[in-house]
């Protein structure tokens, strides 16, 4: 397969080293500008971004209006998800978002929701939601973090939605915390009076999340549409 890597800083280099590791070819790397360069369909099976949130966009529907399909890790532009999928089906491509590609941290998202389900009925316990990461990381709080938020609110009524630091009673608080060389730590806990409930996900390197990344583009060539980890898990799975 022939891969184009949209922004190549630690996770690109990683997703470098994976896909040609799997057997594939990088035939195009983006640093800067998207306008640059040129994308050529014959050229490019998949492009695979992780670039920063003010690029994501632009680089995602560049690729759409080449007919590439685009696996894309990059967090904190999600106001334009729903264009994004837009221009993916007008242009009958591909792409699948993820706000963790580890394969680990998909798993831990099950539980999660698994957790969130049983807690509901419990309205003595409160829920709250810790993300540390590197000093680097230009968003706050993780795409990580939001889904964990997301998926509980899903499960519990009368939560509207999450905040950072500071919550009202009907949302989730989020905490962010930035520590040196820290890859992705995220812990869901539930507290009440009598005791504590915690599930964590402590990330060991970044190559976690470009082997899911690279996983996810296996998945992707040839096919059309919007899809999840969720979809990749089962391909694996079945
Ligand atoms: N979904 C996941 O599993 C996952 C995992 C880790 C990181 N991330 C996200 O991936 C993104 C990148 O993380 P990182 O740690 O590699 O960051 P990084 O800062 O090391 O790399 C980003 C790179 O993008 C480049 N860039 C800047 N403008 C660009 C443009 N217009 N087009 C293309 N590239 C451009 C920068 O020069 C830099 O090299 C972040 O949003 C991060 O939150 C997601």
């Amino acid at each position: 397969m022939n891969i184009a890597i949209l922004g190549y800083g630690k996770m690109g280099k990683v997703i470098e080293e994976i896909a040609e590791e799997r057997g594939h070819e990088i035939v195009l790397k983006v640093d800067e500008d998207i306008e640059n360069y040129q994308l050529d369909k014959a050229e490019i099976d998949v492009a695979i971004d992780f670039s920063v949130p003010d690029a994501a966009f632009k680089n995602i529907s560049s690729c759409f209006k080449n007919k590439i399909p685009v696996v894309c890790g990059t967090t904190g532009w999600l106001d334009k998800y729903e264009k994004a999928k837009k221009i993916c089906e007008e242009e009958g491509t591909a792409f699948i978002y993820a706000s963790n590609f580890s394969l680990g941290v998909n798993v831990f998202f099950e539980l999660n929701k698994k957790l969130a389900d049983m807690m509901k009925g419990l309205p003595e316990y409160s829920v709250e939601i810790e993300e540390i990461h590197h000093v680097q990381k230009l968003d706050a709080p993780s795409g990580t973090a939001i889904s964990l938020a997301q998926q509980i609110i899903e499960k519990y009524p009368d939560k509207k939605g999450w905040q950072l630091d500071h919550a009202d009673k009907d949302e989730i608080v989020i905490h962010a915390k930035r520590i040196k060389d820290v890859p992705g730590i995220h812990t869901v806990t539930y507290e009440s009076e009598i005791d504590s409930i915690e599930i964590i996900h402590s990330a060991k390197s970044r190559k976690g999340f470009a082997l899911g990344a690279v996983v996810a583009a296996e998945f992707l060539q040839d096919k059309k549409g919007i899809f999840t980890m969720k979809d990749v898990l089962s391909s694996l799975f079945k």
